[in-house]
């Protein structure tokens, strides 16, 4: 990648859209090679998991509490000075408001007073890229979008230019996940204890349905598979053994959609450009180590080059909005991509295009 400025830089991403505070410094160099310098993190599970959900007004006041030390604690870690970061890039939506606001105006304010750009970043956007960071992805490519928010298929053709070739018709993958986790009193946030909890399980102990399973596009639904766990469980006692089966069940029902699901964005994708031979899996769900290698032995049969972000960075981080930040003064120029007026957007679809889902009056 050409390395624009020809000179070291390093740019601060800032994450708060939804129950992360997060922070990371990105650097770039002469040579054009990135550098992840420091990644904080500081996630509100234990603020929420006595709601069973995000609770926004609490998600805002912790974002406000925590975000100076968050962005300190990311500029000392990385061992620079305020004086050596570049630009700041700011998830600037989709998400919930309060988080939004306090993270867009910390940004500007960070931006205003040392006179460096201010780069609104889209999180679904600095998802999709995040792979880049770690390794050398070529566009275009197919990416598939599992997270807590949402549940895409998209092709990649590069910045700012994506189509949305499937979606979720209702709940996104990770929500399934954490639904499950709910019904299996297994707590919140819930795709991590269900992973775990599968381990110990047997995936075919339990009939589960699989949604839209041979269904000709690629598009999900996964809110009667949630139901029926929730039948299955309302009738059982959910005593350890009980639960990991069940968790098992689940997850393998959930993958089975997963992988079917991309058989067909596969084929969709070859009729859109048949050079497109990269696959890239982001999210908080594709940090889940049995869709890692399902989703990997898959693309390897159908010829595809799987590609994952660390798992660190599948979930919500400051990492990848810096990254998306670089990609952009890259692409545009340092010096064209300053925007302190931007106004954060809960919704803010990848595809503007793209078909709204139901009665819904845009597209997510
Ligand atoms: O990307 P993310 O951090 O937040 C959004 O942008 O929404 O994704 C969070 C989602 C949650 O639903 C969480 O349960 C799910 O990712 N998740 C997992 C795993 N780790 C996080 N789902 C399945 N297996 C995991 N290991
Ligand atoms: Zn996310």
């Amino acid at each position: 990648m050409n390395n624009i400025l020809n000179k070291n830089i390093n740019v601060l991403g800032i994450e708060t859209t939804c129950d992360e505070t997060a922070a990371a410094i990105v650097s770039l160099n002469e040579k054009g090679e990135s550098n992840l310098l420091s990644n904080i993190v500081h996630s509100q599970y234990n603020e929420h998991s006595k709601f069973g959900g995000i609770v926004p007004e609490v998600a805002a006041r912790s974002h406000l509490k925590n975000i100076s030390f968050i962005v300190a604690e990311a500029i000392k870690q990385a061992n620079i000075s305020n004086e050596e970061v570049n630009a700041v890039s700011v998830s600037c939506g989709p998400g919930l408001i309060g988080g939004l606001l306090v993270g867009s105006m910390f940004g500007k304010a960070y931006s205003l007073s040392k006179s460096i750009p201010f780069i609104p970043i889209n999180h679904l956007e600095a998802h999709i890229l995040s792979p880049r960071l770690f390794q050398n992805i070529d566009f275009p490519y197919l990416a598939l979008l599992v997270s807590g928010g949402h549940t895409q298929l998209l092709y990649v053709e590069d910045l700012d230019k994506i189509s949305r070739i499937g979606t979720t018709l209702d709940d996104s993958v990770g929500e399934a996940f954490d639904k499950a986790s709910i019904i299996l009193d297994l707590g919140w946030p819930g795709g991590k204890n269900i992973e775990k909890a599968a381990e110990n399980g047997d995936p075919q102990s339990y009939n589960l349905p699989r949604p839209m399973i041979k269904r000709n596009n690629a598009d999900f639904s996964l809110s009667g598979l949630k139901t029926a766990l929730f039948r299955i469980a309302e009738k059982e006692t959910l005593n350890k053994k009980v639960k990991s089966n069940l968790a098992a069940s689940f997850q393998s029902a959930a993958t089975d959609v997963i992988e079917d699901r991309c058989l067909n964005a596969f084929k969709i994708i070859k009729k859109i450009n048949n050079n497109c031979k990269n696959f890239v899996v982001v999210g908080g769900v594709a940090a889940n180590k049995v869709i890692r290698k399902r989703l990997t032995n898959l693309s390897k049969m159908k010829n595809f080059s799987p590609y994952f972000p660390p798992v660190e960075i599948c979930t919500d981080n400051g990492a990848m909005i810096a990254w998306n930040g670089i990609e952009k003064i890259l692409k545009y120029g340092i010096s064209n991509i300053n925007d302190p007026d931007f106004e954060p957007r809960t919704r803010w679809p990848l595809d503007p295009m793209a078909k709204p889902i139901r009665n819904a009056k845009e597209p997510r």
